[in-house]
């Protein structure tokens, strides 16, 4: 015996109420609960999707792959860093954790790829990642950002799913500016150094802290509890002086002597143990915390027209990339492509410097070009005099 169904079994709608109703035996669905089930598994499915992705474990040498299309040198780093990315996804993806986590120290000359390597690594990964400038952090209770604000980020970055914000990546930068100075030294804000680096450690061992709740939930004092047990800290700093506490220790002086070190270029990684840390100004529990540390070189000549000319991305194509836009084409020559590097060197800026540079250099140039291109100069070459002194081509024309 059959019957008619005429009303949706979920929602209990006449079949004349709805748009459309599919029709069984005996039960019925009309098309609003067929989306709202729709939603209802699309949901469902994000959610245990991003629990099994995110603890994906990727290849150390596909991760220095992908570093290396975007980053010039620092091989030592990118190895350091591929493998503690791997063992450290390795760790979360098992329940029971048996791997300690091990963060990751860079120290490094301004300007050598720190911020670069990091950012780069979070892309790849495809995790949340947030940049905590450390100098701006304060001990819970003073006017500051305190530590815990750098998490609240963080959860923003992940669209307000704790899941993924767990699993994400914090890179505090500028670590070298919350050391502790020697007694010895004049006494400044940077008492609070220390007090700092104490706030940290919680943080970085695992705490569960509370942010307030973003995305759906309308009322503002929700908060959601955040655990950062799983949580990667890449901390990254110049720390200037330390190749001095690093010479002294290899060769036996005491401080004080060997003061002309600290001008001399790391053409090779700095050996640093966790003890020329210490005695930098870093506390013994901090630097235990951060047991995976590798040191960067300064860009050497070659490194730094790669930077130039040759990286995903480079400095000059973004530049050309401009220009374009304008219907005008930049080109550089060769021998001015030396100059630029050559400048960059003597100021020590590494591949920051670089960007100064252009900016420098190409500045009379952006401000006419749309002057350029309705007098049909629709090309320009830098030769080494424009690197020296840069000016307009209109200058040039009508004289
Ligand atoms: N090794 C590199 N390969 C490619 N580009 C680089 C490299 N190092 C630096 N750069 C370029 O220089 C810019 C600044 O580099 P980055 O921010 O990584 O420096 P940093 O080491 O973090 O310096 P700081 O200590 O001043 O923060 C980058 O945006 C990038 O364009
Ligand atoms: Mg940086």
């Amino acid at each position: 015996m059959s019957t008619t169904v005429d009303h949706c079994s979920f929602c209990d709608k006449h079949k004349d109420r709805v748009g459309k109703l599919i029709v069984s035996h005996t039960v019925a669905i009309c098309n609003e609960c067929v989306d709202l089930c729709g939603n209802l598994l699309k949901d469902n499915k994000k959610s245990t999707q991003s629990k099994t992705d995110q603890v994906a474990v990727p290849d150390p040498r596909s991760v220095k792959d992908y570093l290396d299309q975007f980053v010039i040198g620092q091989d030592l780093a990118k190895m350091v860093l591929s493998v503690a990315i791997t063992n450290h996804y390795k760790r979360i993806s098992d329940e029971e954790h048996v791997l300690d986590k091990s963060n990751i120290l860079m120290i490094g000359p301004t300007g050598t790829g720190k911020t670069l390597l990091a950012r780069t690594l979070a892309r790849y990964l495809d995790v949340p990642f947030v940049i905590a400038d450390a100098t701006c952090l304060t001990e819970t209770g003073y006017v500051g950002d305190d530590v815990e604000s750098m998490i609240t980020r963080l959860y923003a970055a992940a669209d307000g799913d704790i899941e993924r914000c767990q699993h994400g990546i914090v890179f505090l930068d500028e670590v070298d500016k919350i050391a502790r100075r020697s007694e010895s030294a004049v006494v400044t804000k940077d008492v609070s150094g220390e007090g700092v680096q104490q706030a940290l450690l919680k943080l970085v061992e695992g705490v569960k802290c509370r942010v307030p709740a973003i995305g759906n939930k309308k009322n503002s004092t929700e908060t959601v509890e955040i655990d950062t047990t799983d949580i990667l800290f890449i901390a990254g700093g110049a720390f200037v002086g330390l190749d001095r506490i690093v010479q002294n220790r290899v060769q036996g002086t005491s401080i004080g002597f060997g003061a002309n070190l600290s001008s001399a270029k790391h053409t090779k990684p700095m050996e640093v143990t966790p003890d020329d840390l210490v005695r930098y100004g870093m506390i013994p529990e901090f630097v235990g915390r951060f047991s995976n540390c590798v040191s960067l070189q300064d860009l050497d000549r070659e490194q730094l027209i790669s930077i130039l000319t040759q990286v995903n991305g480079n400095m000059i194509s973004q530049y050309q990339w401009l220009f374009d836009k304008d219907n005008v084409k930049l080109e550089f020559d060769a021998d001015s492509l030396d100059l630029i590097v050559d400048r960059t060197l003597t100021t020590r800026t590494g591949a920051r410097g670089l960007h100064s540079e252009l900016e420098r250099i190409l500045l009379p140039h952006m401000f006419d070009l749309p002057t350029y291109r309705a007098m049909d100069i629709l090309r320009i070459t830098i030769s080494k005099n424009l690197v020296n002194t840069p000016t307009t081509l209109l200058l040039q024309e009508n004289t």
